[in-house]
């Protein structure tokens, strides 16, 4: 459990004391400080500077010249992980001079959200009941919403990262079911599991055709979250959830194979805003799906040539056993769209290297049918900095993965564009679903972090999908 407090309050007897500024600021500012300070500070982004004394220490921190909210963010965050354990002493009050109520929020989050580390143990000086970050600009209304704003996105945010951080061993079917029944009891989810057997019997031949090669059950999850809110919207979120990728019989080459445990990155993000949004009681009903599974190699693992039947009742002939994660959300997506009613469909997926050969770390790909969802969408990326680029979705590209034997086949004929061929595939199965996007994160879920020397995870699209929420509803 951590807690969060923020005043608006100065703490008298603070013995540490942080304050921010953009480099207008500092112009502003510097005549109050002594003129020794004025070439030693500048507000520069990512500049602290220290000053101690016998019983306090100021720190003074730079986050540029006229930085965007996510900017802010971002600067706090580093902040705060580099100094996370050079700050020890409380009181402790974080200044935040004159940034409006958006900006002061923007500072806090990066400061609680920048603290996290794997394994996450919640025990930094930030989250003590001691500590109090000081926001004078935000008003007493504000503060109560900032505060449990923040808590929900730190807590919604680290449940993200540290689920798609765990080791393969730390992350079998019965750790992540285990974590999702005790979030669905302490946010009243409605939680539905379906094992192998039982995703048999319904139909969901595309998604296990990917488990039967497991040692691990499949657990076809589905999670409601319900508003009081009359006539609210009901959204429909899908994430990719292979715990751990190894190609299956299509099998990956073995370097940089580890990397592979980040093959749940759709479904870390969308646990990460399920979990916010039901801690804000946002006015909305979510329906979550998330194929549960992993893409193992044994023998009884699905065979190149294989022909299933998915959830809909088209036949797809797989041909690449790699190309597990298409199959798993075709049933994800139908069963959603035949089984709930929705006002969006959205699915989050690390589905293809195709993605991250094109956009590298910089963006998500998105794929939509409806420009008021690509609108918004993109809107909440950029004001997150969790971006995303369209791609488009052209009936040409089914021709290339029409089968001989089958409906569809699961890969392309032709050796490009995979991350449209895979959009496309998917568009095959939302039942013709009038306002559905397809993000592929594989590129932005996963990668260079302060926290890690190796990979890490970057907790993308929860603040996307909180963003998107909150407006859409
Ligand atoms: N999980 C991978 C996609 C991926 C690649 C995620 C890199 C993160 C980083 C997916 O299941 C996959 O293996 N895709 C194949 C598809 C191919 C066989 C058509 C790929 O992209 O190579
Ligand atoms: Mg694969
Ligand atoms: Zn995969």
């Amino acid at each position: 459990m951590i807690t969060i407090n923020i005043t608006n309050q100065p703490v008298p007897s603070a013995a540490q004391k942080f304050t921010f500024f953009t480099e207008e600021m500092w112009k502003k500012a510097q005549n109050n400080y002594p003129p020794t300070l004025q070439n030693l500070f500048s507000g520069k982004k990512n500049e602290v500077f220290v000053s101690a004394e016998e019983s306090s220490v100021d720190f003074m921190i730079g986050l540029g010249a006229n930085p965007q909210n996510f900017e802010i963010q971002a600067a706090a965050s580093k902040f705060a992980y580099d100094f996370r354990k050079k700050i020890q002493s409380v009181p402790t009050s974080i200044n935040d001079g004159e940034f409006n109520q958006d900006q002061a929020g923007e500072l806090a989050k990066g400061l609680f959200l920048g603290t996290y580390s794997y394994p996450f143990k919640g025990e930094h000086l930030f989250f003590k009941p001691e500590f109090s970050a000081v926001l004078q600009s935000v008003s007493e209304e504000g503060l109560k919403n900032l505060q449990l704003k923040i808590l929900a996105l730190c807590e919604g945010q680290f449940a993200c990262m540290e689920w798609l951080n765990k080791p393969q061993n730390f992350k079998k079917v019965p750790h992540i079911s285990q974590f999702l029944q005790e979030i669905s009891e302490k946010h009243q989810l409605k939680r539905t599991v379906f094992n192998r057997k039982e995703s048999e019997d319904l139909g969901l031949g595309a998604f296990v055709s990917v488990n039967q090669g497991s040692a691990q059950e499949a657990a076809f999850t589905v999670l409601e979250y319900k508003t009081d809110v009359k006539d609210a919207k009901t959204i429909g979120l899908v994430g990719k959830c292979v715990l751990f990728d190894t190609g299956g019989i299509s099998i990956k080459p073995s370097e940089n194979l580890h990397y592979m445990k980040s093959d749940m990155g759709g479904a870390t993000a969308v646990i990460g805003a399920l979990i916010a949004a039901a801690t804000l009681k946002l006015p909305v009903n979510l329906v979550v799906i998330l194929p549960i599974t992993d893409n193992a190699v044994s023998n009884t693992a699905s065979i190149p040539s294989d022909v299933v039947t998915a959830y809909n009742g088209k036949t797809i002939e797989v041909l690449n056993t790699d190309a597990e994660g298409r199959m798993t959300l075709a049933d994800g997506l139908s069963y959603l769209s035949k089984n709930y009613k929705t006002d969006a469909l959205i699915d989050l997926a690390t589905l293809t290297g195709s993605s991250v050969r094109m956009f590298g770390y910089t963006c998500g790909a998105y794929f939509s049918n409806n420009e008021n969802l690509k609108n918004a969408l993109e809107k909440s990326g950029d004001a997150t900095n969790q971006r995303l680029w369209n791609l488009p979705l052209w009936d040409i590209w089914k021709d290339d993965f029409k089968s001989d034997v089958a409906d569809f086949k699961n890969i392309s004929s032709k050796p490009f564009g995979d991350c449209i061929i895979a959009g496309k595939f998917l568009e095959q199965f939302i039942e013709g679903h009038p306002n559905w996007a397809h993000l592929d994160i594989a590129g932005v879920a996963f990668g260079n972090v302060g926290y890690m020397t190796e990979k890490g995870a970057t907790g993308y699209g929860v603040q996307l999908l909180l963003d998107f929420l909150e407006n859409y509803s």
